[in-house]
């Protein structure tokens, strides 16, 4: 019936047809494909690591390439209760940039990514210029190819977007990471992060939860959860 889509896909429908159903099914792939082509990006799929040639020690801490769903994205994002014109927003593992040109849609000052698969990195530059060239945004962003955990943060950034991307170790040096630079530069800082699997490591490191939610529409990231820090 849906031949036409890629083999991973359909055994993916095929799979969320058995866990989710058919209605919830077709929302899922409402905000997949739809939007991908709403947005004139090509963020879909799964891609494995290991398929990568990426040049880190990190990378069985890291977590495969999938691109974040659009609801759960609006969602969290209207929870974190952000000034977007006083605000940089920071994707950890931006992958083909999905997070970055969904966030391109609020007037935040600038967006960065920064991303250890030069691939995906590649990939995530196209989509923004496409994405940005065809609906004349004019935000600045830059995606920075480097392992996350020996990225410097710089101090402007106040928003940092998490969707699951590497274990509890690499996002306890992140977090480090940050902390250094709330050091240098004092300021309010918010963290989103969907599929929040490891969750305590921001309670370990002083972060109050703010707000959490469990999506219920479409079953996703049933493990994890969206949940906002603040520090
Ligand atoms: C689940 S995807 C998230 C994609 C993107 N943030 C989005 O929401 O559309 C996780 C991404 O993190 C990247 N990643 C994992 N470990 C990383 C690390 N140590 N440094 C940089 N990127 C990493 C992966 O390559 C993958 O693209």
């Amino acid at each position: 019936m849906y031949n036409f889509l890629p083999k991973s896909y359909r055994q993916r429908i095929r799979k969320s047809l058995a866990d989710r159903g058919l209605f919830k099914t077709i929302l899922l792939v409402y905000y997949e494909r739809w939007i991908e082509y709403r947005y004139r990006i090509s963020a879909g799929g799964i891609v494995n690591l290991d398929s990568l040639d990426i040049d880190s020690a990190n990378v069985a801490k890291g977590v495969r390439y999938e691109g974040v769903n659009y609801y759960i994205f609006n969602e969290i994002m209207q929870r974190g209760g952000i000034d977007f014109a006083n605000s940089t927003f920071l994707d950890f593992g931006c992958g083909k940039g999905q997070a970055m040109v969904f966030a391109s849609d609020r007037p935040f000052r600038k967006l960065l990514g920064v991303e250890f698969s030069a691939r995906l990195c590649g990939e995530c530059r196209s989509n923004l210029e496409s994405h940005f060239r065809l609906f004349k945004k004019l935000t600045p962003y830059e995606v920075y190819c480097c392992d996350a955990a020996s990225y410097a943060i710089p101090d402007e950034v106040n928003v940092f977007f998490f969707f699951n991307p590497f274990d509890a170790e690499v996002l306890k040096k992140v977090l480090e990471n940050i902390d250094e630079s709330l050091r240098r530069f004092p300021r309010s800082i918010t963290a989103l992060y969907v599929n929040a699997i490891h969750r305590h490591v921001f309670v370990e490191s002083g972060y109050r939860q703010l707000s959490s939610f469990h999506d219920n529409k479409l079953d996703l990231y049933v493990d994890g959860g969206a949940y906002v820090f603040a520090k």
